[in-house]
């Protein structure tokens, strides 16, 4: 659904930006919580932040890996560096993601009805941490992406003057 869209610069760009809009928005109820000591509406906010990085940037990057990269390194393999660096990222961003989920359910049992036992302030300053990361990380790797893949002239040129067919049997010849 979202394939061709991929593959021009204007609409990908939109995705990324909104995508990382929300969170930094998500994120800034979030920290708001925290600094207040409202531990129940953070513990509830921090779990929609998680939520929107899966939903959202989580299942775009699986996308691009099933997709938009592949035929990337089809048509050029030259890129397999690029490809490789910005998947790279994309583990990265699962890995953040999965930390904060785990510090995440770790507070979550610690609710109770009378209030916190002990105040769960050093578990989401971590959680808050890590969103931190994924903002810097995402919208840097967003940058590169757009750069090294949809704004090149030489990968425009590649893509719109070679016809597929050419391009194949071109790559099989020296191969
Ligand atoms: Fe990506
Ligand atoms: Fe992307």
């Amino acid at each position: 659904m979202s394939g061709p869209a991929l593959k021009q610069l204007h609409a990908h760009r939109a995705i990324h930006d909104a995508a990382h809009g929300e969170a930094e928005e998500l994120t800034g109820v979030f920290r708001r919580f925290v600094e207040e000591g409202r531990w129940q509406q953070a513990r509830e906010t921090a779990a929609l932040v998680v939520e929107h990085w899966h939903t959202r940037t989580l299942r775009h990057a699986a996308e691009e890996e099933s997709g938009f990269y592949r035929e990337v390194a089809q048509q050029d393999p030259d890129r397999a560096g690029d490809i490789g660096a910005l998947t790279r990222d994309h583990d990265l961003m699962r890995q953040l993601v999965a930390e904060a989920e785990a510090r995440l359910a770790d507070v979550m049992p610690l609710a109770s009805p009378r209030g916190e036992s002990s105040e769960p302030v050093e578990a989401f300053r971590e959680i808050a941490l890590r969103f931190e990361m994924l903002l810097w990380l995402v919208e840097r790797h967003s940058r590169e992406e757009e750069k090294r893949l949809l704004e090149s002239p030489r990968e425009t040129q590649r893509s719109r003057a070679v016809p597929q067919g050419e391009e194949r049997s071109g790559a099989h010849g020296l191969g």
